[in-house]
């Protein structure tokens, strides 16, 4: 296969900060045909910015998609257009890769992963905590088994908020019918994701309290929630539009040690275990061990494993059913937070 031809709705932050930098560096591999903006200015500006001679700008993303000169389209508009340009982007037969959240709600996931069956076309969902190289790391020591099976997890994510990342405009993160809610689904998502990744298994109940502590805004800026996996074990994700500096923080606590990482912090990861045959006081004999981290960071990351994806035709394990499964426990926790009581998710 050639180089992948690559689409992009959605000519803001995360275009700028992730998708074309990490598509102009992988050259070799792919190729950004088209850039689509409803204010063609923006699109304009990023041509620009990343020398992307002889790209094309529309202002209609139905256009992009019905071209016959792209692989894949990157969906990176506000949340609540997610879904519409998705499922209109794989009914043309391309492969997608969507921004987090999947969507506003659990009903468009379910289209969104439908279409995506439907037109036996790809759909990767853009959760690129699992990326981050501390976390891949911390992944590979779960599955290595050195901290024995997992009992308790715990995540929390936190920053200022969207007006640091969108220079003072936080715009239509602050509206609830264009966002889906705040800090909830725009980073609990994260950790929620990283979470359900790190455990493996099925969260089906969540309890939650959410809430606007401290910025004059519509939506939640804090948020604590309560897991249940499917196995039994406990969890607990926290998030936050009001935590200086920027942190993403896990504890997995395990029957051989425990785990943490921080990102933000000054000890990136440390797993501290029982060594095979140790026969003494835990509390006192475990070994502190800082796994190899690797280079490169989670947005080039994503960006380069879903082209790879493409190239070799292997279904993106961030598939559209893992961001459903991920959105299904925002959606829960808003559900418990308004009615008080532990919610089961299906
Ligand atoms: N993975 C991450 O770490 C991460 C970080 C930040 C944002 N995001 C996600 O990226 C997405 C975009 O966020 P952002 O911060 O770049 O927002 P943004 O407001 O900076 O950019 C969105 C762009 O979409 C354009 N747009 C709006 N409607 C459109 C339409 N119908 N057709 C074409 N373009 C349209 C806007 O004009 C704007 O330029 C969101 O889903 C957000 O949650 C992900």
């Amino acid at each position: 296969m050639g180089k992948i031809k690559i689409g992009i709705v959605g000519c803001g932050k995360i275009s700028e900060r992730a998708s074309l930098p990490n598509l102009v560096n992988y050259q070799d591999k792919c190729e950004v045909v088209c850039l689509c903006d409803i204010i063609k200015d923006k699109a304009d500006a990023l041509a620009q910015k990343f020398s992307l001679k002889g790209v094309d700008i529309l202002t209609d993303w139905r256009q992009l998609a019905a071209r016959k000169d792209i692989d894949a389209v990157f969906v990176n508009t506000p949340n609540y257009l997610h879904e519409e340009i998705a499922v209109g982007a794989m009914n043309n037969k391309k492969h997608v890769l969507v921004e987090k959240p999947i969507a506003i709600s659990v009903a468009a996931a379910d289209n969104m992963v439908e279409a995506a069956k439907k037109n036996k076309v790809f759909i990767m969902v853009e959760q690129t905590q699992r990326f981050d190289p501390v976390h891949q790391a911390a992944k590979k020591v779960l599955e290595s088994g050195v901290l024995g099976r997992i009992h308790n997890i715990r995540g929390r994510i936190g920053h200022a908020g969207p007006e640091y990342w969108s220079e003072g405009k936080p715009g239509w993160y602050y509206e609830k019918e264009k966002s889906g809610g705040g800090c909830m689904v725009d980073i609990g998502v994260h950790i929620a994701d990283l979470v359900r990744y790190f455990k493996a298994k099925k969260v089906t109940e969540v309890f939650a309290t959410i809430g606007t502590l401290e910025k004059k805004i519509p939506v939640d800026d804090n948020a604590t929630v309560l897991l249940k996996f499917e196995d039994g074990t406990k969890g607990e994700f926290e998030c936050s539009w009001t935590t200086r500096p920027y942190e993403v923080l896990t504890y997995c606590y395990g029957e051989k040690g425990k785990m943490t990482t921080s990102i933000g912090g000054n000890q990136p990861i440390l797993v501290t275990y029982a060594k095979a045959g140790a026969n003494q006081d835990p509390n006192h004999t475990l070994k502190g061990e800082i796994p190899e981290i690797a280079a490169g960071n989670g947005w080039e990351n994503a960006v380069h494993y879903f082209i790879d994806c493409i190239t070799k035709g292997e279904e993106p394990f961030v598939s559209g059913e893992e961001g459903r499964e991920t959105i299904k426990v925002i959606a829960a926790a808003y559900e418990s937070n308004k009615t008080g009581k532990w919610i089961q998710i299906k």
